[in-house]
């Protein structure tokens, strides 16, 4: 009989392997330049950092609702009609501890023992492994490159003739680990053909505002029942606070309610003042959100000479996948190399595709300007040796 009380077993998250170790080498006095981890370069923006501030020497900072605060719930509210032209009431908005809790909250929420969430992959680990975590079934089907990977109707129709208990289907425009953007239409098409197999709609939203040329919409625009996730960890730049939100159909707010109230309690109450002054911080964000286009820029443009070739176009996020093939058809070794020969940290496309990602880097380039000229030379000198003595 299995043992009930086993920890359950889940795979790493190798991005946050690569940031120890880059970070462990960084502590010995090396210069790294961190590709690795997803995660902008320059903190908070000073809004943020002075509402924290002012509701320190405010408030005694207890806990908030469950749900969040009113003050944070509302203003999301009023981002949505201001940003997205959508109206969203606030009682259906949730703040979350980063998109991280709401992803657990969502599932928990949404599935029953035995349901499953499809996903394309390559994806973003955590939603598998959480969903294996929580006892539900990660069902993964293989994205096309012509389809910057994402999730089609095509692909979800499949997985649901091939597995009958699947219950939710996540998608992330644009998506980690390629930055690729679903288009409009093929939103529209992928909500209705969810919709007629009964599967909830999962939107991680996480990129918005970081794609230069704004095609990524809201799937509320599409289908108001979507679960929207969302968070303050990238374009407000607020990793480490640990904020984030769900837009969530009503019927499913007094169930996540319950799961707040007993799995956290509530979200950090210094970090929601502080999410609630970020949101005021439009020209700083935007001012961030160019230098990561100019970077996106720079590295697409650099990395075909490197021998380094896009897996699919970078729209949006701050990611780059590229194939190493003309190198290397281990990217766990190919990064730990980098990492210890080139100072250069990197995450292996494993994580985010067991299979195909043998040959993939991700590289994440949410980091100021010269920082990333300085890794495309350390890549560039690193990789004519390389080509000079081959690696395998
Ligand atoms: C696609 C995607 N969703 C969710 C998250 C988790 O973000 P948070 O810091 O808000 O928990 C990340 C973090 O990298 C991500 O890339």
């Amino acid at each position: 009989l299995a043992n009930p009380f086993a920890p359950r077993a889940i795979a790493p998250f190798y991005a946050m392997e690569m940031a120890r170790e880059a970070a462990g080498l960084a502590a010995t006095g090396r210069s790294i330049v961190r590709f690795d981890v997803g995660q902008p370069q320059w903190g908070a923006p000073p809004a943020a950092l002075a509402a924290a501030k002012a509701a320190m020497a405010r408030d005694p900072l207890g806990y908030s609702d469950a749900l969040g605060a009113a003050a944070l719930r509302q203003a999301l509210s009023d981002w949505y009609a201001r940003t997205h032209r959508v109206e969203v009431p606030p009682g259906r908005i949730v703040i979350t501890t980063g998109a991280s809790g709401a992803f657990q909250l969502a599932f928990l929420a949404l599935l029953a023992d035995g349901d499953g969430a499809v996903m394309a992959r390559p994806g973003y680990p955590p939603y598998r492994h959480i969903l294996s975590a929580l006892g539900f079934r990660a069902v993964e089907v293989d994205g096309a490159a012509e389809d910057g990977f994402q999730l089609t109707a095509a692909l979800l129709e499949r997985a649901c003739d091939a597995h009958p208990r699947v219950a939710a289907a996540v998608l992330a425009s644009p998506a980690n680990p390629t930055g690729a953007i679903l288009p409009a239409a093929a939103l529209a098409t992928l909500s209705q053909a969810a919709k007629a197999r009964g599967v909830q709609l999962i939107s991680d939203e996480i990129y918005h505002g970081l794609d230069p040329d704004g095609r990524a919409v809201t799937a509320l625009r599409v289908e108001p029942d979507a679960i929207v996730i969302n968070s303050f960890s990238k374009y407000w730049a607020m990793t480490g606070w640990r904020v984030g939100w769900l837009v969530a159909p009503e019927r499913l707010i007094g169930p996540i309610e319950r799961l707040a109230q007993n799995l956290t309690i509530c979200p950090p109450a210094v970090s929601q003042a502080a999410a609630l002054g970020a949101l005021y911080a439009d020209a700083w964000c935007a001012k961030r959100a160019s230098v990561v286009a100019a970077n996106r820029k720079a590295i697409l443009a650099a990395a075909p000479a490197l021998g380094l070739i896009p897996a699919t176009p970078s729209d949006g996020a701050f990611y780059a996948l590229l194939n190493i093939s003309a190198y290397s058809s281990d990217s766990f070794g190919f990064c730990q190399r980098a990492l210890a020969e080139a100072g250069v940290a990197m995450t292996p496309g494993i994580d985010f595709d067991p299979t195909r990602g043998k040959a993939w880097v991700r590289l994440a380039f949410a980091r100021e300007r010269a920082a990333v000229s300085d890794g495309l030379q350390r890549l560039g000198d690193w990789l004519a040796k390389a080509n000079s003595d081959p690696m395998e």
